[in-house]
């Protein structure tokens, strides 16, 4: 897998965001101002991209938040979001951070256990999907 960074949503990241959160699960906002100032990762397959997430500074206490993570519907299950989420999470390390938040989907919440992140406060909604918050230190 080949991953690249960039400072700037780019058109491979809005493409796999748009498929699986607006068409496969029906989210309305999925692109908002912390995109603007967050930094994206895309991963690779020879050539093609199949999975994405991105990397924020909250504005206000300074957490680093990793969000809008997805893979191809049909390449899941690969250990593809497992391998990427440990290449952020080096990225971060490398960035002087110590601790890494998720506002999870509660359905995805196993998948980042077993990326030894631990849940959290309470169940919230966002746009109607309950999500809980995540975290793991580094
Ligand atoms: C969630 C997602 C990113 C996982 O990526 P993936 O490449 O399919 O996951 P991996 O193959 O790396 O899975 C790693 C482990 O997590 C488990 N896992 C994956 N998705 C899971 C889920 N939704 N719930 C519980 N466990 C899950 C896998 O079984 C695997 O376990 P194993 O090591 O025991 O085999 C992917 O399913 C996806 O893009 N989903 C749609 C978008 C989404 O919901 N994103 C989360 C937003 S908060």
């Amino acid at each position: 897998m080949e991953y690249k960074i960039y400072n700037q949503l780019p058109e491979e990241a809005k493409a796999l965001r748009i498929t699986v959160f607006v068409d496969e699960q029906g989210f309305q906002e999925e692109f908002d101002e912390a995109d603007n100032g967050a930094v994206h990762i895309v991963a690779f397959d020879n050539g093609k991209p199949v999975a994405t997430c991105r990397i924020v500074k909250d504005g206000i206490d300074n957490r680093i938040i990793l969000g809008r993570i997805c893979v191809s519907k049909e390449l899941r299950g690969k250990s593809i979001g497992f391998e990427m989420l440990g290449y952020a999470a080096e990225r971060i390390k490398e960035m002087g951070e110590n601790e890494i938040y998720i506002h999870s989907q509660y359905q995805a919440k196993g998948f980042y256990e077993k990326c030894g992140y631990t849940a959290f406060g309470e169940l919230e909604y966002e746009q109607d999907c309950p999500h809980i918050w995540m975290k793991k230190s580094i």
